[in-house]
C-alpha cells in the first residue's frame, strides 16, 4: 500500500513561543463560563468534568461521581471505553474528515454492514447518517413529506423530538424548548398519549382504558383536523422520554400501524434515546412486534461521539433526489469508526441479556424503596420505565391525580421533589436527571454497569430519598 505524508511547510509566528494562557482552575472556567457561554444552555452545576471511565466521572476539584446519566443515553458501554477509544484514536490517525459528498470512507460503509444485522426488520435497509438526533429528525420529516407528497405530521403529548426548528415543531414536552420562538414549522398535530397523568386519568387506570383513550383521541384527529390523505407521518418515541418515562403501549403502537397501513402514513419511531439495547432489546419498537416505516437514531451507538441516523425502506429512501441530504460534518469519519466499534461490541456481547439483569435489580431496589412508607416511600407515586430508561415520579402538590399523601394535612408537598431528591444524590456524589412537567427524576446510565454500582446507586438514593422526606416532614 503506497503512503502519504503531510508535506505543510507553515512558519510558525514568533508569538507562538508565548502559548496563550489557558484556564485550569475550577472557579476560573467557571468564570469564563459564566460571562461567556450562553445562558440559553441549561446546566445541572457548573461542575467541569476532566476524566470519565466507564460509570465514574472525576471533575477539576476532585470529586467522583457515579453517573447515572451517561450523558443522556449516550455513553452506554461507560465513558472511554478502551475499544470505542481505541477506534477513535486509529481512524484520526488515519483519515479525520470524508465529506460525504466528496467520497465514502470504509468505516462509513462498513457501518451500514454492522448496523443491517441489528435491524428490527430486514426491509430498514437504507440508511442516511447525520450528527445530532435533531437533525435525523428534520431528515425523517422531510423524507416523509417527500414520499408521500403530503404534509401533515401528527405527534404524540408530550413527546419530544429535538431543538433545531422542524424537530422542535414536533416537540410536546415542555414549551421552554421553542418558547418566543415561533411561528413554528406548521401542519403539525398533536395526538393522546396513553400515559395516565397526562390524560387527567388515576394511576390506576387500566392500560386498556389509556389504549382506547388514545385510540379515540387519533380517530377524532384525523377526522377533525388532518385528514389521512394529508397527512404525511406519525412519529413515536417507544418510550416518551422527555414526556416522562413512560413505555407506549404495544396495543396502542398496533394500532398506530394499522392506521398507517390503512392510509399510507408512515410511521416514524424516534429510537433516539430508546435505540440500541437500552431498553433491554436492540431497539425498543421490538418489544411490540411492530416495524417501523422508517428508524432515527442517535445517541448510544457511537458511545460519545455525534453521529446520528435514519433507516428506511430503499423503496422508500429512493424518493430523494441526489443533493437533497447531506451535511458538511454528515457521518463523520471518526464518529462512524466509533460507532462502528461500539456496534461490535454489542453485537458480541450479551448486553441485552445484561441489561435486562440489572433492569431487574434496579426495580426492585427503587419499589422496596417506595414501599418503605416510614423513610420517604411515601413521596412516591410510581417507579416505571423499560431496561435501562427508568423513573421515579413523585408527589406533587399541583396535580389533583398524586397530591394526596399518608402524612397527614400539617405535612406540605413542595412541587419539586424531583429535584430535592437529586440535590441529595449529588450531595452523595451520585449523578441523575429529571424530566417532564412532572416531578419524575430519570436513570439512564451506561448498559456495562456493574451489580455493585447499582447496588452503591440504590443506597445513595435510599439516603437521599429518606432525608427530602425528613426536611419535608420538618423532622
Ligand atoms: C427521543 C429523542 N428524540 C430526539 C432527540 C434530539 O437529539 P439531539 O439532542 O441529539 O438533537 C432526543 C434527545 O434527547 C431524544 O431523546
Amino acid at each position: 500500500m503506497p503512503s502519504i505524508a503531510s508535506t505543510s511547510q507553515i512558519a510558525p509566528l514568533a508569538s507562538a513561543s508565548k502559548p496563550l494562557p489557558l484556564t485550569t482552575s475550577t472557579e476560573g472556567l467557571q468564570a469564563i463560563a459564566d460571562k461567556h457561554i450562553t445562558k440559553g444552555l441549561g446546566r445541572l452545576r457548573d461542575h467541569v468534568f476532566k476524566e470519565g471511565k466507564g460509570l465514574r466521572v472525576l471533575t477539576t476539584d476532585n470529586r467522583k461521581l457515579l453517573d447515572f446519566t451517561s450523558g443522556i443515553g449516550v455513553t452506554s458501554l461507560g465513558h472511554a471505553h478502551p475499544d470505542v477509544t481505541a477506534a477513535i484514536i486509529a481512524q484520526a490517525q488515519s483519515i479525520i474528515h470524508v465529506q460525504c459528498a466528496i467520497g465514502l470512507s470504509e468505516p462509513y460503509v462498513q457501518l451500514v454492514e454492522s448496523l443491517l444485522t441489528m435491524m428490527p426488520d430486514p426491509s430498514l435497509d437504507s440508511f442516511f447518517f447525520w450528527n445530532s438526533g435533531s437533525e435525523a429528525i428534520e431528515a425523517a420529516i422531510k423524507v416523509s413529506r417527500t414520499k408521500t407528497k403530503r404534509n401533515n405530521i401528527i405527534v404524540m403529548q408530550g413527546g419530544y423530538h429535538g431543538r433545531t426548528s422542524g424537530a422542535a415543531a414536533l416537540t410536546r414536552s415542555k414549551t421552554s424548548f421553542f418558547k418566543g420562538t415561533g411561528p413554528l414549522m406548521p401542519c403539525v398535530y398533536t395526538t393522546p398519549f396513553p400515559y395516565w397523568h397526562a390524560m387527567g386519568l388515576p394511576k390506576e387506570t387500566s392500560e386498556d382504558v389509556l389504549v382506547e383513550q388514545a385510540i379515540l383521541g387519533l380517530d377524532n384527529l384525523l377526522q377533525q383536523q388532518t385528514a389521512p390523505e394529508d397527512t404525511a407521518a406519525i412519529f413515536l418515541e417507544p418510550v416518551i422520554g422527555e414526556g416522562g418515562y413512560v413505555p407506549t403501549p404495544h396495543k396502542y403502537i398496533k394500532y398506530l400501524r394499522e392506521i398507517c397501513d390503512k392510509y399510507g402514513i408512515i410511521l416514524v419511531v424516534d429510537e433516539i434515546q430508546t435505540g440500541f439495547c437500552r431498553t433491554g432489546k436492540t431497539f425498543a419498537i421490538e418489544h411490540s412486534n411492530v416495524k417501523p416505516d422508517l428508524m432515527v437514531f442517535a445517541k448510544g451507538f457511537a458511545n460519545g461521539m455525534p453521529i446520528s441516523g435514519i433507516v428506511t425502506r430503499s423503496e422508500i429512501m429512493s424518493c430523494m433526489q441526489p443533493g437533497s441530504l447531506g451535511g458538511t460534518y454528515s457521518g463523520n469519519v471518526v464518529a462512524c469508526a466509533a460507532a462502528l466499534a461500539t456496534t461490535r461490541y454489542m453485537r458480541t456481547h450479551d448486553i441485552l441479556g445484561h441489561v435486562n439483569e440489572r433492569s431487574e435489580q434496579i426495580f426492585k431496589g427503587l419499589r422496596e424503596i417506595q414501599a418503605d412508607t416510614e423513610n420517604g416511600g411515601w413521596m412516591i407515586e410510581e417507579v416505571r420505565g423499560q431496561g435501562l430508561m427508568i423513573a421515579i415520579e413523585f408527589k406533587d402538590p399541583n396535580s389533583k391525580l398524586t397530591r394526596n399523601h399518608t402524612r397527614g394535612e400539617q405535612v406540605k408537598l413542595p412541587g419539586n421533589i424531583n429535584k430535592l431528591v437529586q440535590d441529595e444524590c449529588y450531595d452523595r456524589n451520585l449523578l441523575t436527571l429529571t424530566t417532564s412537567i412532572y416531578p419524575v427524576l430519570r436513570l439512564i446510565p451506561a448498559l456495562i454497569l456493574s451489580s455493585d454500582e447499582i447496588d452503591e446507586m440504590l443506597s445513595i438514593m435510599k439516603e437521599s430519598i429518606k432525608q427530602v422526606a425528613k426536611n419535608i416532614q420538618g423532622k
